[in-house]
């Protein structure tokens, strides 16, 4: 059933802007039949013990509670307007920002929120079968609070366009539930979108890799000079946290399991867990998809929203002093002649890749963290690592050259002889699908990853996180 739309939790004052309350009153039944269709399947009726942001206050935004998916409060929420607030970068620096959309930026405005918006309903439809083969009622929980929580990111951004958009952005609010990940008419816009997440381990890696390239997009976002895009990703940021964690632990939960078993000798394999051999493959994938989520090294397109003011760099004010960045160049090695060579670039042209750097980064981090447990649960001297920016890049200037994870250049007959080392073969599939089944006894966990250390929410790991309907 449609709730009433005056239930649902905002601080945009939905109910004084009638025009927009009606635009959102006719999508809403085609975003719940959308979710219906494409989102988790099967758990409909069970109780979930989800966080809800219903508020942007400190200790409102996470209200815990057992709720049933799609009675799901999906709110509408943008960080409290800050009087005075002036753009932090580009050639508009200094200005103060705009709350309505100016003309020149239309299109570049709606481009760049319909392409974050199509990432959150993709995921959904990604994800929607893996709550049949989660390892624990924990792990379940936390699928479904990111499902939900896409969800409501999803409303984020249909709000941006049916509030500042016109036509135009209520159009773009329709095709947003009509596109389908992995479809070959209607594909999501981006391809780590269209990409099948069926196993646990994928989702782990996508969490880690995928959603973090959302944590640079969206912050980057923050930084905008439209105030509400800024406001709405800032709030969107404190729900990307939890995903992100759920992915980085989930992935070392796994590392966790087969370094133990190693270190009493035995065979990941012959245990039905995850040999690390696969686990590299499956990191090789996912990082390298999402690092071609930051766009060419060389972009005019990066250029010119920087300097418009519409897209600034990670933390744009706190990590940089200077913010116009010109009369600055950026070193960039670019395939030449058969190898690479050093080329300098201005500056705002190579915004995306100053953006990957960050994110590189961060996920270096991460690994480190993983190489940590495999050394602490014994099984040290196996590492995991990040491979090269250049491997397996399907986006900008490495798109098509051959390389090892190494990044060294490699002749097409060494890739082929080669690829089933590096990249999850038909067969790694196939194992790490044979071992996913559903582990739904409180406190109980699957075969091949660790129990987690805490449970959600302040509660011990075997709470009953999720309920069925007769409950
Ligand atoms: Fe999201
Ligand atoms: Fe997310």
């Amino acid at each position: 059933m449609a709730q009433d739309l005056s239930t649902i939790p905002n601080n945009v004052n939905l109910s004084g802007d009638r025009r927009l309350q009606r635009a959102l009153e006719q999508w809403q039944p085609n975003f719940l039949s959308w979710w219906h269709e494409v989102g988790p399947e099967g758990f409909q009726g069970h109780h979930v013990y989800l966080r809800t942001a219903v508020s942007v206050e400190a200790g409102g935004w996470a209200h815990f509670d057992y709720v049933k998916m799609p009675d799901y409060r999906w709110g509408i929420f943008l960080e409290p307007f800050q009087e005075g607030r002036t753009i932090g970068f580009g050639d508009v620096e200094g200005q103060p920002v705009w709350s309505e959309v100016p003309g020149e930026h239309r299109n570049s405005l709606r481009r760049i929120i319909v392409t974050q918006a199509d990432t959150e309903p993709a995921s959904v439809e990604q994800q929607r079968l893996l709550g049949k083969t989660a390892p624990s009622l924990y792990d379940l929980r936390n699928i479904f609070q990111v499902n939900v929580e896409e969800g409501r990111h999803l409303w984020a951004m249909v709000y941006l366009l049916h509030r500042y958009f016109g036509r135009d952005g209520r159009e773009e609010a329709e095709e947003l539930l009509a596109r389908r990940s992995g479809n070959g008419d209607k594909p999501r816009i981006l391809n780590a979108f269209n990409e099948p997440i069926d196993d646990w381990l994928s989702f782990y890696f996508f969490a880690m890799f995928t959603d973090r390239d959302g944590k640079y997009q969206l912050s980057a976002l923050a930084e905008s000079g439209f105030d509400p895009l800024a406001r709405t990703t800032r709030f969107m940021l404190t729900e990307e946290a939890h995903h992100l964690f759920v992915g980085e632990m989930g992935v070392d939960r796994v590392v966790q399991r087969s370094a133990q078993l190693m270190a009493e000798g035995k065979d990941p394999r012959k245990e039905a867990a995850v040999p690390l051999d696969i686990v590299q493959k499956y990191l090789n994938l996912w990082f390298t998809l999402s690092l071609d989520l930051f766009g060419g090294e060389v972009s005019s397109n990066a250029a010119d929203f920087f300097a418009a003011g519409l897209k600034g760099r990670f933390r744009e004010r706190e990590s940089y002093q200077e913010h116009k960045a010109l009369g600055q160049t950026y070193r960039l090695e670019m395939p030449a002649g058969g190898g690479f060579l050093e080329e300098e670039v201005p500056l705002r042209n190579a915004m995306n890749e100053v953006l990957r750097d960050e994110y590189v980064k961060d996920c270096q981090r991460a690994v480190d963290r993983w190489n940590k447990t495999l050394a602490r649960c014994g099984a040290s001297g196996l590492t995991l690592f990040l491979p090269h920016r250049r491997f397996h890049r399907g986006v900008g200037p490495f798109a098509g050259c051959k390389t090892d994870p190494q990044g060294r250049l490699i002749a097409e007959a060494e890739w082929a002889a080669n690829e089933s080392k590096w990249l999850p073969t038909a067969e790694d599939r196939a194992y790490v699908r044979s071992l996913m089944h559903g582990v739904y006894a409180p406190g109980k966990v699957a075969s091949w990853v660790a129990a987690p250390a805490k449970g959600v929410d302040g509660l011990p790991v075997d709470f009953e996180y999720v309920k069925p309907p007769s409950a």
